[in-house]
């Protein structure tokens, strides 16, 4: 499957002796996967201690068609001043991108999650616009862009991942017209109205126009995407099916919800070990009748307060007590640097202390809140542990948590409060479906959640599951690079 050898043609980092030293000739990749993060995971404190596979969809899904289809994948170990040579890591060809400190807090805390993340979210937070921010963004996606070019093969496959690296797609495009491009946004694409705001919403729109097929987790995003680009990319076309370069391109955008590796989580969930923590978390907190569930990055479009104040009001009504239910919840650190994100905390953190300070018994706690990050493991014997699950996020591409919890309920049992503005909530219908900003709506959900009678909650949860079971995440990466390989063959 291996293309023809290519003469590496970019400077800076990526020159071609780096590209040579992962013993291969430079260029001769034909599957490229890009995006920020490398799908590894310090295995422990000190650089010998070797790598390990992140947690998440991403990398199973693609790690098999990198196998088979000789690919690499491109992205950042994730600790500034890091010079890696490209490795190989569970049968894949690793190739790290390095960025400095000051690259990370302009590139990365700075435009990528404090201007394009809470723009795209619906300005939850308030988008902040730099041009220091904007000028390091445009010279670390061409960074990438240039560490794909070298490896890439003749024809070769790339595909570009999420808002981090949205110019990849024109750079490639313009130096290597021979490939075939894929972009895949994870986190929503607001409406035109709101795009419009960035200042710099031409080059983005123009950079992900290099691409060939742009993909979304909802038909709606894909549509807010061909909006803007006919209203400030220059595109013409019709629908999502998009025409640039005085007419002469097709970029087609479509939606792809992106899912999870079902039976993985669905086989940890029968495992003996897991379902004995699972009795252990339960009893470890007080065996209550109700163990209701939250895990999150900790972030502000995760409406972890809107939940909160939710079951601190039910606790106040005296419609839950203390000792039949807890609210257990998982806020794994994320961004920590991000001035919202560290405000975010310490609300949060605030918000628990009181609701327990108030309602907490010697025995029982009202709110376990754990600010850690789990192995998969410990995630599923929490979901099973869950009677109800909270996913009450006020905007979320996907939010792969819904899915995982259906997929840990094999059994059938268990109650999914979910958010409607949640990619999730188009495929999980027969969720408890809520509008988190309803306060009130969001404690009656609770409440039938809690009291969801046996037979209702498995005729729920078993459709959940059917869906889920069919569009796993394999099914996605499938169906995006089949598509990709259609526009493309014309
Ligand atoms: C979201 C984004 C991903 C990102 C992840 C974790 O799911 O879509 O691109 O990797 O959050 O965020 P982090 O900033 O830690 O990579």
């Amino acid at each position: 499957m291996r293309g023809s050898a290519r003469v590496a043609q970019d400077t800076e980092r990526t020159a071609p002796d780096t590209a040579a030293k992962d013993g291969r000739a430079a260029g001769s990749y034909d599957f490229l996967v890009v995006a920020n993060r490398l799908p590894v995971d310090r295995a422990g404190d000190s650089p010998d201690d070797g790598w390990k596979r992140s947690p998440g969809g991403l990398v199973t899904a693609l790690a098999p068609i990198m196998e088979k289809s000789d690919g690499a994948w491109i992205g950042w170990v994730g600790s500034p001043d890091e010079e890696i040579e490209p490795f190989e890591h569970d049968g894949m060809a690793l190739v790290p991108v390095g960025l400095s400190a000051s690259e990370v807090e302009l590139y990365y805390e700075g435009f990528s999650n404090a201007t394009l993340w809470p723009l795209y979210h619906d300005v939850i937070a308030p988008p902040e616009f730099h041009r220091t921010w904007w000028d390091a963004y445009r010279r670390i996606n061409e960074r990438f862009a240039l560490a794909v070019l070298s490896r890439a093969a003749d024809h070769a496959t790339v595909w570009v991942q999420d808002y981090q690296l949205q110019l990849v797609p024109a750079i490639l495009r313009a130096r290597r017209p021979d490939l075939r491009i894929g972009f895949f946004n994870h986190i929503p694409f607001p409406p035109p109205e709101i795009f419009s705001q960035l200042p710099w919403r031409r080059q983005v729109l123009e950079g992900l126009l290099g691409a060939d097929l742009v993909g979304f987790q909802r038909p709606n995003d894909a549509l807010n995407f061909a909006r803007a680009a006919r209203r400030y990319g220059g595109a013409g076309g019709k629908g999502t099916n998009l025409l640039v370069g005085r007419g002469e391109r097709a970029v087609h955008a479509e939606a792809f919800p992106i899912s999870i590796d079902t039976d993985r989580i669905s086989q940890l969930a029968r495992h003996p070990e897991i379902q004995e923590r699972a009795r252990q978390i339960r009893h470890d907190l007080g065996d209550p009748k109700t163990i209701m569930l939250g895990v999150d990055r900790l972030d502000y479009t995760k409406g972890i307060r809107h939940r909160l104040k939710a079951f601190e009001e039910l606790l106040v009504d005296e419609r839950v007590k203390v000792g039949e239910v807890t609210l257990v919840q998982v806020a794994s650190p994320s961004r920590e640097r991000v001035e919202q994100y560290r405000l975010l905390r310490e609300e949060v953190e605030g918000t628990v202390g009181r609701i327990n300070g108030a309602f907490d018994t010697l025995q029982h706690t009202a709110v376990r809140y754990l600010h850690h990050n789990y192995p998969v493991e410990e995630m599923v014997a929490l979901y099973l542990a869950a009677d109800v699950m909270l996913v009450t996020a006020l905007r979320d591409g996907m939010n792969l948590v819904a899915k995982e919890y259906v997929a840990a309920r094999y059994d059938g049992s268990g109650a999914l409060v979910l958010s409607e503005f949640t990619g999730a909530a188009d495929q999980l219908k027969q969720a408890l479906l809520i509008n988190p900003h309803d306060i009130a709506g969001l404690k009656e959900a609770m409440v039938a959640a809690i009291n969801l009678p046996p037979g209702a909650a498995s005729r729920r949860m078993k459709a959940m599951r059917r869906q889920i079971i069919v569009h796993n995440v394999e099914e996605w990466s499938a169906a995006f690079l089949n598509r990709l390989s259609e526009v493309t063959h014309g």
